[in-house]
């Protein structure tokens, strides 16, 4: 498939925007230092905190640590759950939020069975979703432009 094109320029602290590649949603989520120095505590929760068994065509090498991108300020994934394919919400502020679990720190909550994610897009344990989010393969062109393909 095309790759595509994503202009990040507009993209603030804290704000996700999403991108459609191969049919399916890409978001792209510019993370605030706050929000990057919480992830490694997230590492001991997690069904694969470095992404180690995704085959390499889901998880390119630079996504295989606590932030899983190349740019930490930004988060490249795939919007879709590894359960069964349903869009989770995100949650990126901490504190209660209507219909969003209190028990997890924040990141993506799938609504059709509970998987939690964090703001890396990796699976928290005892929870249905198998496997991290997809980081589907990227480059920047610039620094306001990624290609995503
Ligand atoms: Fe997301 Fe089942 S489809 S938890």
């Amino acid at each position: 498939g095309a790759a595509v094109e994503a202009d990040i320029s507009n993209l603030k602290p804290g704000e996700k925007m999403t991108v459609e590649w191969r049919g399916k949603p890409v978001w792209i989520v510019r993370r605030t230092p706050e929000q990057l120095a919480e992830l490694p505590k997230n590492d001991g929760q997690l069904v694969d905190p470095n992404s180690e068994r995704k085959p390499a065509e889901q998880a390119p090498e630079y996504a295989r640590n606590a932030t899983r991108s190349l740019k930490p300020e930004y988060l490249v994934v795939v919007g879709i759950c590894t359960h069964l394919g349903c869009s989770p919400n995100e949650k990126f502020k901490p504190g209660p939020q209507p219909s969003l679990p209190d028990d997890w720190p924040g990141g993506f909550f799938c609504p059709c069975h509970g998987s939690t994610f964090d703001l890396a897009g990796r699976v928290f344990k005892n929870k249905p979703a198998p496997d991290n989010l997809e980081v589907p393969p990227h480059m920047y062109l610039s620094d306001t432009k990624l290609l995503i393909g």
